[in-house]
């Protein structure tokens, strides 16, 4: 039986390599399977968080949907849309904030990592965001959810919420209780500057990550630039425990290339890593290029993107409006 897929991006700008190979690539697969009906939801809610600048966030909002289809999502078979425009989110996030347990939510560790040393000081978004998240994924009866390996914590709280709501209202199976689709290897890309933390779009570093909007010349000299150890290419697969950043290069050119781990090995052993970073470069170029060029492209027609929103809202909006007006019986409103 086909899937029922559900993923969100944040539109913070800046969509980098972790996004695409760790979430985009993986829903560009399940879109192209004829049996699923996917949803890829570019959620505006979830980037106010943080504070954003109205402006550039209407820009980042037309990105993503550009990036979604630069990368090979197909906007007639997939629904693409922005969470704001559909209150039902919001609405089903409160409902649903009553259901989820603060001993829970506490112990996420995104927040933790976002909001940093001075907690006070963050949003009261940042700390109940993975309900908003829920929320999304529930209004549709998402049966799978693709995303990165960081999100992981946050499927399970979803699964949670949904599990104590049909319990708590005796409505077996209301709330499909969804699974998380995450890559089995290589699910987290690293910064190219530092081999144990996470590719990010916040890195103040802009030669951390590749962009998909980067350049030829950028690529090849965010690669050159990339931290490696003073070793040479290793010789078996677990010498990479301790080796992160030869570990991230060499996953980074698995994933993209679709290549087995143990062939790169073999091909690399002993040489330097000049060489290997060449061939990545080479890679990354030939994935990455065309994906940047369509981007552009379809940056300057916003007529096109805001079609493909607008349309996306309606269809999405139906689902969710359905699934609220049986909440709302449920719940006594
Ligand atoms: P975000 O941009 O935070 O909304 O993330 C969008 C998707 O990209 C989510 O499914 C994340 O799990 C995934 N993602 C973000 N950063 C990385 C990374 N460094 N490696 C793998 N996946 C990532
Ligand atoms: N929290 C996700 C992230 O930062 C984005 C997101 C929001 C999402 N709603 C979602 C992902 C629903 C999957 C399903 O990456």
């Amino acid at each position: 039986m086909g899937k029922k897929i559900f993923s969100g991006v944040q539109p913070t700008g800046n969509l980098h390599l972790g996004n695409y190979l760790g979430a985009i690539k993986n829903f560009v697969e399940l879109n192209n399977d004829k049996e699923n009906d996917c949803i890829f939801c570019v959620v505006d809610l979830h980037a106010i968080t943080v504070k954003q600048n109205p402006k550039e966030l209407r820009n980042n909002i037309r990105e993503t949907v550009a990036t979604f289809v630069a990368s090979g999502i197909d906007p007639k078979k997939s629904i693409i849309f922005n969470q704001s425009k559909i209150t039902a989110h919001s609405e089903a996030a409160w409902i649903l904030s009553c259901t989820a347990r603060t001993g829970w939510l506490s112990r996420m560790t995104q927040f933790k990592e976002k909001a940093g040393k001075d907690k006070e000081k963050a949003s009261v978004g940042l700390y109940s965001y993975p309900v908003l998240m829920a929320a999304d994924i529930l209004l549709y009866d998402s049966t799978h959810v693709p995303v990165g390996d960081d999100q992981k914590q946050h499927l399970e709280l979803c699964r949670d919420i949904a599990q104590k709501f049909n319990n708590d209202y005796e409505v077996e199976n209301f709330f499909k209780v969804p699974e998380p689709l995450i890559q089995k290897e290589f699910s987290r890309i690293m910064s190219l500057k530092d081999g144990l933390k996470k590719m990010s779009k916040s890195e103040l570093s802009d030669l951390s990550r590749i962009n998909l909007t980067d350049d030829a010349d950028q690529i090849v000299n965010k690669i050159k630039k990339a931290k490696t150890d003073p070793l040479p290419m290793p010789d078996h697969k677990d010498e990479l425990n301790q080796r992160p950043e030869a570990k991230n290069l060499i996953g980074i050119y698995s994933s993209l290339t679709d290549t087995k781990l143990e062939n790169i090995i073999n091909e690399f052993s002993g040489k330097n890593f000049s060489e290997f970073k060449e061939k990545l470069s080479q890679a990354l170029v030939e994935k990455i290029l065309p994906i940047s060029k369509e981007i552009n492209k379809l940056l300057s027609d916003e007529k096109f993107l805001d079609t493909i929103l607008l349309d996306g809202y309606e269809k999405a909006n139906k689902i969710a409006s359905n699934k609220i007006k049986k909440i709302h019986e449920i719940m006594g409103f």
